[in-house]
């Protein structure tokens, strides 16, 4: 018998970046089995509006996110993250939420009753991801139980190009337009969200407690 019970989702493109260490970290603070999945290089298409996925609750569109529907269907609880691009949630991840669109049909819709926590990152900000992921989940049944928000990394300090662009970040960041690479804030320099990281995990194992599917 499978006993998953949190399925743990960075949507950003970046595989080991803040996102994914951040919802590594809810998802530990559970004390649940947890499964965990990054979309970084995934073949993650849109809702292309076909309506194909009505009357039958299954989506049509063959990528990964087909490839990992069953995981979707099985998990109790989810661990979404998604970075800030543009101001807003990062378009794969945006993508992947989409698709939750395939279960919100008929009276079967299998996450009616699940919980969900967001994690938004942002080199400014990582408030607007958290929002939009908190937002869908609502639209798709999921109860959002609270949001962890983290500095992530500025591009500008990370391209190799740097202090040498004309058009860098890194102008306006550091005083003399160089890259002062202590300001390049990173997880473990805040402590305070990984303290709240830890409590999103406990609530996500108090809001499950009540199971009783013996995993
Ligand atoms: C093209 C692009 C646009 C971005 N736009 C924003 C933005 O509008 N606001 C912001 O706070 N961060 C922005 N970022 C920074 C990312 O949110 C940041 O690098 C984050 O740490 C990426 O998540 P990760 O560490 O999980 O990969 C942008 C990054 C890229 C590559």
């Amino acid at each position: 018998m499978r006993c998953m019970k949190v399925l743990g989702i960075s949507g950003s493109p970046r595989k080991d970046g803040t996102t994914a260490r951040l919802v590594h970290k809810v998802l530990e603070a559970t004390g649940l089995d947890f499964e965990f999945i990054s979309l970084a290089g995934k073949d993650v298409r849109p809702c292309m509006f076909c309506l194909g996925c009505a009357r039958d609750n299954v989506c049509k569109i063959k990528d990964y996110v087909s490839t990992v529907r069953e995981s979707l269907v099985e998990a109790e609880a989810y661990v979404v993250g998604g970075c800030n691009m543009w101001s807003t949630l990062n378009g794969l991840a945006h993508n992947f939420l989409e698709r939750f669109y395939q279960f919100h049909h008929l009276d079967q819709n299998p996450n009616t009753g699940k919980v969900g926590v967001a994690v938004g990152v942002g080199a400014e900000n990582g408030r607007p991801p958290a929002v939009l992921i908190s937002s869908m989940f609502q639209e798709f049944g999921i109860r959002p139980l609270g949001s962890v928000v983290a500095k992530g990394v500025y591009p500008c300090y990370t391209c190799g190009v740097g202090d040498t662009c004309t058009i860098s970040n890194v102008q306006g960041l550091d005083a003399h337009g160089n890259i002062d690479m202590s300001r390049k804030p990173c997880l473990d320099t805040q402590p305070d969200v990984i303290g709240h990281a830890r409590r999103m995990g406990e609530r996500i194992a108090a809001a499950l407690s009540s199971d009783s599917s013996g995993c």
